[in-house]
């Protein structure tokens, strides 16, 4: 049986597009609403951008992929770039000022302030049609944890978070979207595994592994509700995400 359909949770089978149709397409249509979204990868592998064109694209009407909703960002890296929502957003053919006024951002510094903006967000959902939550990245907050209190703490503070994450996605059918970096490991068929690996991996609905070779963004799905594994590749450029001649 679905997960979500044990915990009992509703959600509607809508997708915010990424801007590209051949990841649109391996996801099953796009990051799907009510559910929670890892993407973990290298420095540079484009995590971030896609955060970037899916704050534009949840503003777009559902007929271009979008949720007609807003987004509510958290920078804990200070990556977040308002020049790259507006040309995303003129590319997509939507006003650039309207796109910056419904993204929420929120820089914080600390796991501290990070626990303080995620109680925000069940209000920020309910009043102002947040339907995107993006954590960029989740990496700062549980190598805090580790650091203060190690394993354990680690350990706590991903299910702490993801079982708050998984709660909103299921009952307001919001889309979340949470960015990890990731750290070199031996004995590990890739070489690496993400901050907080197998206690995030366990408790999220899809997983995405992103590699850059030669401008390419390669994209495994490594697991998804009701699709899935298979890759896809994409591009990214002035305008955002979109699909490779290849
Ligand atoms: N305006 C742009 N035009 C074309 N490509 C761009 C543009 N802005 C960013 N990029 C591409 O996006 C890449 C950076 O990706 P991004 O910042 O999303 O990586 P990341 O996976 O978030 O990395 P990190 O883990 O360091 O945060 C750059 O290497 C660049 O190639
Ligand atoms: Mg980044």
């Amino acid at each position: 049986m679905d997960e979500r359909a044990r915990e009992g949770g509703i959600y509607t089978l809508s997708y915010i597009s990424t801007g590209s149709k051949r990841l649109n397409r391996l996801l099953g249509g796009g990051i799907p609403a009510g559910t929670v979204t890892e993407i973990y990868g290298p420095s540079g592998s484009g995590k971030t951008q896609l955060c970037h064109q899916l704050a534009v694209n949840v503003q777009l009407p559902r007929s271009e992929g979008g949720l007609e909703g807003k987004a509510a960002y958290i920078d804990t890296e200070g990556k977040f770039r308002p020049d790259r929502i507006i040309s995303i957003a003129s590319a997509a053919g939507y006003r650039p000022e309207r796109a910056l006024e419904n993204i929420f951002v929120a820089r914080v510094f600390t796991g501290q302030e990070f626990e303080a903006v995620v109680k925000l967000l069940p209000g920020l959902i309910e009043d102002k049609d947040v339907k995107l939550v993006l954590v960029d990245s989740f990496s700062p907050i549980l190598r805090e944890a580790m650091e203060s209190g190690g394993h354990i703490a680690k350990y706590m503070t991903s299910i702490k978070y993801l079982a708050v994450f998984r709660r909103l996605a299921r009952y307001s059918n919001v889309v979340v979207v949470l960015t990890n970096r990731v750290v070199g490991k031996m004995g590990e068929p890739l070489g690496f595994e993400s901050v907080g690996g197998r206690w995030v991996k366990r408790l999220v609905d899809l997983r995405l592994r992103f590699e850059r070779a030669d401008g390419l963004i390669s994209a495994w799905l490594e697991f998804a509700p009701h699709t899935g594994p298979g890759e896809a590749t994409f591009i990214i450029a002035e305008g955002g995400i979109s699909d490779a001649e290849l």
